[in-house]
């Protein structure tokens, strides 16, 4: 049976991964496509539907992308957003002219006409709206089926001709009723019939995977963390045993993560893959040894395991590919997808000076929660695919000060503790970081009769949508409690256990 497809013409806008996504969420497939691509290739995709994203230009501007008018003629109904709207009204013959007052943020809208997209939409709702110009004259044809105090054409449509056009963005969350218009118009109104599953995406890439790597061999560096776990088993079930996994053990890693891996990925695992595991912990050790600054250590880690992962693959032979975890947010923040830009830095990164012949990143269209679906999809275990994220220096930046082997010993079981009482007591960690970090404290104590002089462990738990702020999360006194009370009693080294209340700003989550 054929695909049904949408395809969504890229006029430069930030949110298309957005748009993608909730066209999936809607359980239909979607393309990405540059809105120079030609008319025949947009027809041998045989679409049941054409998206026209946004864009930062103005359509009067000096080579601002144009809405071809051949692709009116393909008989596909049409939603153009935002910059989309303005290209498809000026290319019918509408006007587009500056407005008087741009419109950026929440912004209330009233529905005049139930318009096709908004059929079950309330009559006064809000939408989410960044643009200068505006539509001022419509295409012949075509009504209005929605304004804002600022913008007459909110939205528009021409029904005989399948056309539609939303000056807002439907595809952002602070529209709230935008999923629905979404899905109005790819299941009602495109016809889609909403078959299309993560199974399918994993299908379509294994295939796409096989094809773009025939015999050639392919590297992947395995931190056990959910995007490089996913993106190894993908691997693994598109080529098997020309995948090569090196995981380094840098010793700052959870209590037994390293066995785990092993289980899943190893000899006799769920994957037939060649995994190769370097214990690499004295080296990190001796590398940390006297080091307290938390910039430093972040460097020591990031450049050690930049050097273990280059010797190891040298003595690997040559590979032809070099594979990575990227997820779509991964490129928001790096800049490319013309966001929110953050400091932090993957261990793990490409090491540059290595030669491969390509970059494979499969995950690089997807958004955290979906990929979390085809990890399940692939038979990943739960426990792996629902991980709290872990930074990339691992334990390192939660030892406050120097690191040491024995610190590291007395921070993995007692961390090991939290997740265990946090597991008994049914709290979902999925929505932040939950975990121990161990201080530079050392304060007096007793137990039994014998004065001890020992550390004092921190527990964080936060919650967190972006990671850019967070909130402490109200465990349950009891579950705090028996924490505190295993921690002292089962870690040798621990007599004091503290919470941590302080909200980011002005405290980050990690502590260093
Ligand atoms: P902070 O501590 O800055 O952390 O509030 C925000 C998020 O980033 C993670 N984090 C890191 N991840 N390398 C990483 O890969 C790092 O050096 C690093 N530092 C912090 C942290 O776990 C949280 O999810």
């Amino acid at each position: 049976m054929e695909t049904e497809t949408i395809l969504i013409l890229d006029y430069g806008g930030q949110y298309k991964q957005l748009i993608a996504r909730r066209i999936r969420e809607c359980h239909v497939y979607c393309e990405i496509l540059p809105h120079t691509s030609p008319v025949e290739t947009i027809r041998s995709r045989r679409p049941r539907g054409i998206v026209l994203t946004g864009g930062p230009n103005s359509v009067y501007g000096p080579d601002a992308p144009t809405c071809s008018p051949e692709l009116f003629s393909l008989g596909v109904p049409l939603l153009g957003i935002c910059y989309g709207a303005q290209a498809m009204a000026h290319a019918l013959g509408g006007r587009v002219e500056p407005a008087v007052t741009a419109e950026y943020g929440r912004t209330a809208l009233s529905v005049d006409d139930s318009g096709a997209l908004f059929k079950d939409v309330p009559r006064e709702t809000t939408c989410w709206m960044s643009h200068r110009d505006r539509i001022t004259a419509l295409p012949s044809g075509f009504r209005v089926t929605a304004h804002t105090a600022d913008c007459p054409v909110a939205a528009m449509e021409d029904a005989t001709r399948r056309l539609y056009a939303v000056q807002f963005h439907p595809e952002v969350e602070h529209t709230p009723q935008g999923k629905d218009m979404l899905r109005r118009f790819v299941r009602d109104i495109c016809g889609c019939g909403g078959t299309w599953r993560m199974a399918s995406f994993a299908q379509t890439e294994i295939q796409r995977l096989r094809a773009q790597v025939g015999e050639k061999r392919v590297l992947l560096a395995l931190s056990g963390g959910v995007d490089s776990s996913v993106t190894a088993a993908l691997l693994a079930r598109a080529i098997g045993s020309r995948l090569t996994c090196v995981f380094v053990d840098h010793g700052l890693l959870r209590k037994n993560e390293a066995q785990a891996v092993q289980r899943v990925f190893g000899p006799g695992g769920a994957f037939d893959m060649h995994l190769v595991c370097v214990d690499a912990r004295d080296r990190f050790y001796a590398a940390l040894q006297g080091v307290s600054d938390p910039e430093q250590k972040r460097r020591i880690i990031g450049e050690q395991f930049i050097r273990v992962f280059e010797e190891t693959s040298r003595s690997l032979g040559e590979m032809d590919y070099l594979a990575q975890g990227t997820i779509y947010p991964d490129v928001v923040e790096s800049g490319t997808g013309g966001d929110v830009i953050k400091s932090h830095h993957n261990v793990g990164g490409l090491p540059e000076h290595l030669s491969f012949s390509g970059l494979i990143e499969p995950l690089r269209p997807l958004f955290k929660d979906e990929v979390r679906a085809l990890g399940l999809e692939l038979g990943l275990p739960r426990e792996l695919v629902f991980r709290q994220p872990f930074p990339g220096p691992g334990l390192g930046v939660r030892i406050v000060g120097e690191v040491t082997a024995e610190k590291v010993r007395i921070l993995q079981e007692a961390d090991a503790i939290f997740q265990e009482e946090l597991l008994r007591h049914g709290v979902d960690t999925s929505q932040g970081q939950f975990f121990a970090a161990l201080t530079n404290m050392r304060s007096v104590g007793v137990m039994g009769d014998h004065r001890t002089y020992d550390y004092a462990v921190v527990l964080r738990a936060v919650s967190t949508s972006d990671f850019m702020t967070a909130t402490a999360v109200r465990l349950p006194y009891e579950l705090l409690e028996s924490a505190m009370n295993r921690i002292v009693n089962e870690v040798r080294g621990v007599n004091r256990v503290l919470f941590d209340l302080t909200s980011k700003p002005p405290a980050t989550i990690e502590l260093e």
